[in-house]
């Protein structure tokens, strides 16, 4: 394998490493998806229905949860997640900066104030520590995230929730796969809730699952992803009923439909081999990056009985040891033919909290220092192994040149 490059970037007057654009992600869908859809389209049923059913079974045994519900996203599965919990004015959530728009601005959805607190600077996911001291009296949740796949220390999270009357709500968008002390995600808060949008470990083309235990949660979990009506439309319609119905809560619109959860079981009898491709490829980048000082690897297993899901490949970019900062570095990448991203800026400091919260800069210095210096690289089932190659060269190319 000839990836440790030296040559002159295409930023500098160089030639790319490859020639056509490497994209940052693709999902893997292909005929068996274009046969269950069309299945769907004709049977006369599109909305939520016996699908659905079928991949909320599927998922809750994937996951080892007892219930699961599914919605058209992750970001409605956070939002209902809190609604169900009965959080809201008055109360407080603690959250992670580091992750997406979606798992704060459910907090504020809700009407709660989020709690930003800083990231373990190695792992990147909320520190527990700094959990411990934001709690007060208006606490009603912890929110983490396991970001990019990597479990966050959650037998820490719960110790601090448990007796206190705190809810656990986890953002598992990444963290279908992801084991914890030898057990899944499902089961392990309050409610856990999973992404199936197309940037996903597995897709949907978009959708969510809101996954739990506790059968009164799952409960009011489903009346309200479905306006607060008691029963679904299946239930109300199929088979000549005549689809009556009783309004217990004010709900929302939130279900999934069978067309979507068509598409989310053919994906997910390829989960393994999706995530056998990740894992690979992730152990090339690990293998290569580990003779790169110029870069730290984010995505890394940690305690026996933890598995990572592998959603993401992150590195940090030490950019003190280089000529070039962080977005400079993206801009290289790019003009090598390589879509890299980053995940995430931070969102304590994005206008909205910043404004309407009183965030500033230098309140949580780990999640910022990481944020300058994350990129996020290509890496998902569909690339070859040449791929994952190509990207390593541009990385040592990059760093290389530009190297202090
Ligand atoms: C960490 C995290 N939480 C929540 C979401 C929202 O997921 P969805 O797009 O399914 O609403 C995402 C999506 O990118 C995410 O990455």
């Amino acid at each position: 394998m000839k990836v440790y490059s030296n040559a002159k970037p295409v930023i500098a007057g160089g030639r790319p490493v490859r020639k056509k654009l490497l994209d940052f992600h693709r999902p893997q869908t292909g005929h068996d998806e274009l046969k269950a859809v069309g299945a769907v389209l004709k049977s006369g049923w599109l909305t939520k229905g016996p699908k659905t059913k079928e991949f909320e079974k599927k998922i809750a045994a994937f996951v080892k949860g007892k219930y699961a519900i599914g919605l058209n996203s992750c970001s409605s599965a956070l939002d209902l997640a809190l609604k169900v919990l009965s959080i809201g004015e008055g109360s407080e959530v603690i959250t992670t900066p580091l992750s997406f728009a979606a798992t704060a601005n459910a907090i504020v959805h809700c009407g709660a104030r989020p709690v930003f607190v800083d990231v373990d600077p190695l792992t990147l996911n909320i520190d527990p520590a700094k959990i411990e001291k934001a709690i007060t009296r208006k606490t009603k949740c912890i929110l983490p995230v396991h970001l990019y796949g990597q479990p966050c220390e959650m037998n820490s999270i719960l110790r601090l929730a448990r007796g206190r009357n705190i809810f656990v709500v986890a953002d598992a968008a990444h963290a279908l796969e992801t084991v914890y002390q030898n057990k899944k995600m499902g089961g392990l808060s309050d409610i856990t809730c999973f992404s199936f949008h197309p940037g996903k470990n597995i897709t949907c083309a978009e959708g969510g699952m809101l996954v739990t235990n506790k059968k009164t949660i799952a409960h009011r979990a489903l009346i309200m992803s479905f306006h607060g009506i008691e029963k679904d439309a299946w239930k109300r319609h199929h088979k000549g009923k005549i689809g009556d119905f009783t309004l217990i809560e004010a709900g929302y619109k939130y279900n999934m439909s069978d067309v979507q959860a068509a598409i989310g079981l053919c994906q997910l009898k390829k989960i393994k081999s999706f995530l056998r491709k990740r894992r690979d490829y992730s152990r090339l980048y690990n293998k290569a990056f580990s003779k790169l000082p110029q870069v730290r690897v984010i995505t890394k297993n940690s305690a026996a009985g933890n598995e990572n899901g592998y959603h993401m490949f992150v590195i940090e970019v030490i950019i003190e040891s280089l000529k070039i900062d962080r977005d400079v570095f993206l801009k290289a990448l790019i003009a090598e033919n390589i879509t890299a991203g980053m995940h995430y800026p931070c969102l304590h400091l994005q206008p909205y909290y910043k404004n309407n919260f009183g965030y500033r800069r230098g309140m949580l210095p780990h999640a910022e220092y990481a944020s300058g210096r994350l990129i996020s690289l290509p890496l998902y089932p569909k690339m070859t192994r040449s791929d994952v190659e190509s990207v390593i060269s541009a990385v040592f190319k990059i760093a290389n040149f530009y190297k202090r």
